[in-house]
């Protein structure tokens, strides 16, 4: 009973320091949400919000979001629509007018006011959670993870590569980012009457919120500004400690994982050991690569796209070895739809070696 009138006289206090404070900054400030990052301390103190805002910098500040290494170099104007994801600016310009008007004479990094809109709002929900319709007109809608969905999705639809106009080249290709495709277990390419069935890990309807059930961890799961809340790392580099913790969450999860790389059920690399999840993918993935570059799709060197016309099929299988390369979770996002791309891609490959088959102008899958 002491406690709880020690902790609410506390709380009071700090309240009062925090309304005392605003009251000092509130001219003009405050109106614009979309500016460039001022500490949240100038104004509140350290410990408003029961100190939540005070965890979420320290984390924040280790994330990619805050280094911002490629804000300059995407801040281009001339119908490039990089800073609808790479910036402040262009994130909410975006989402307001459905365009952006880069270069902006300042940018800045993904912070605070990206995600959030709090003199606005007047709390701190998330700037939109709007469902987000994906490339291929699939729509996201995982909660709170919509947010990401706004920026982590493929830059193109994997139903153009019908287009008879289409060839590959070392910038054709989905971009970095397309976890929300892949969480979702849509936009690889997929091939008709398939050798394995286009279906989705439990993964896409288990977490409500997507993405952040992972990345922002269990404050229970991590330690430190590191990993998991608003830095939305798994991996801390440094330590190699991570978030699998919550991987074996619930007894029919995944009860005995140690690590993101835990035993898989079967040997789907067919290299006649079951290895962990991620080594099964990664090991799949590098067959669909080597018949890539067999076939001279790829080059061996850089890994890229050759500069070529192909057929519609090969080039189906280029876009799912970059998407799923690009998707950067070795499978975890989604296994089954990601391990059914890329067996159907090697099917479809020894099927059609390279020049057998009519170029994108004419489907030949
Ligand atoms: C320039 C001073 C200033 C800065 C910087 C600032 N705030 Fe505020 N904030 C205010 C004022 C003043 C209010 C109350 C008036 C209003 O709602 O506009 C407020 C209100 C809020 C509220 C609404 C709830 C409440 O207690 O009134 C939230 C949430 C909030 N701020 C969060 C933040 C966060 C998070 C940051 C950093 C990203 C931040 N603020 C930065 C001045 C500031
Ligand atoms: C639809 C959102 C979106 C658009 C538009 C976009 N990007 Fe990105 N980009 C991302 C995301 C998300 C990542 C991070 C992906 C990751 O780390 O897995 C990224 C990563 C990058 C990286 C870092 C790659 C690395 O290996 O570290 C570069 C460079 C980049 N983008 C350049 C650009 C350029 C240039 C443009 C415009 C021509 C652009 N991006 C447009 C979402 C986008
Ligand atoms: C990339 C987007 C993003 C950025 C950048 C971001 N936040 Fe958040 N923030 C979130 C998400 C997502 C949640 C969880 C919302 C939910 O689950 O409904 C959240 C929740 C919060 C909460 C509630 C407590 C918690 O951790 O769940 C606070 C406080 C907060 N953010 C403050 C900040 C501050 C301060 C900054 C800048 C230092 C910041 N956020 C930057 C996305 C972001
Ligand atoms: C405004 C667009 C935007 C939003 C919203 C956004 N991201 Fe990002 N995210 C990016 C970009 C751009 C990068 C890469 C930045 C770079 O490399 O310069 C990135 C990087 C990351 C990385 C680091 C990848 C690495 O290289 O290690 C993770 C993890 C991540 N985002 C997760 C999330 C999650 C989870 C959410 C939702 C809470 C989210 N992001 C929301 C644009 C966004
Ligand atoms: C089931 C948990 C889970 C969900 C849900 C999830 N991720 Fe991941 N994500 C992971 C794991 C595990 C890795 C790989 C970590 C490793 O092995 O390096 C990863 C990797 C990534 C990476 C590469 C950078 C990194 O930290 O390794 C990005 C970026 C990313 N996820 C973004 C997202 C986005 C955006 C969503 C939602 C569309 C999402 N993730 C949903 C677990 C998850």
């Amino acid at each position: 009973m002491r406690v709880l009138r020690v902790l609410s006289i506390i709380a009071l206090i700090a309240m009062l320091a925090v309304i005392a404070g605003c009251e000092r900054k509130v001219v003009n400030q405050v109106s614009n949400d979309n500016q460039q990052l001022t500490g949240c301390f100038a104004c509140h103190g350290e410990e408003s919000f029961g100190g939540a805002i005070l965890e979420a910098q320290g984390e924040w500040q280790n994330s990619v979001h805050a280094s911002g290494t490629n804000i300059d170099y995407t801040n281009r104007g001339g119908g490039n629509d990089c800073t609808r994801c790479h910036s402040q600016q262009g994130f909410i310009e975006f989402l307001n007018t459905g365009a952006v008007s880069a270069p902006y004479s300042t940018v800045s990094a993904i912070h605070c006011f990206t995600c959030h809109a709090p003199h606005t709002n007047g709390n701190l929900n998330l700037r939109t959670e709007a469902p987000f319709a994906l490339l291929n007109a699939t729509v996201f809608d995982h909660g709170a993870g919509n947010l990401c969905a706004n920026c982590h999705h493929s830059r193109m639809s994997a139903a153009s590569i019908a287009s008879p106009t289409d060839s590959i080249s070392t910038r054709w290709g989905p971009h970095h980012g397309p976890q929300g495709d892949l969480f979702e277990g849509t936009n690889g390419y997929q091939y008709s009457s398939p050798t394995v069935a286009y279906e989705s890990s439990p993964h896409r309807t288990l977490f409500a919120d997507g993405c952040i059930d992972c990345h922002k961890g269990n404050p229970l799961t991590h330690d430190g500004y590191k990993i998991g809340g608003h830095s939305f790392n798994m991996v801390d580099e440094a330590t190699g400690s991570d978030l699998s913790a919550g991987c074996a969450r619930a007894s029919d999860c995944h009860p005995s994982a140690k690590s993101y790389n835990f035993k898989a059920k079967a040997d789907y690399d067919g290299d006649g050991t079951i290895s962990g999840v991620q080594t099964e993918f990664l090991g799949l993935l590098d067959t669909l690569k080597t018949l890539l570059i067999a076939d001279g799709y790829l080059d061996s060197a850089s890994s890229l796209p050759t500069n070529k016309r192909v057929a519609t099929g090969a080039a189906g299988a280029v876009y799912n070895f970059l998407i799923l390369e690009d998707d950067r979770s070795e499978g975890v996002h989604n296994f089954k739809y990601e391990v059914a791309l890329i067996k159907n891609s090697i099917v479809y490959l020894k099927a059609h070696p390279a020049g057998s088959s009519a170029l994108v102008a004419g489907r030949q899958d």
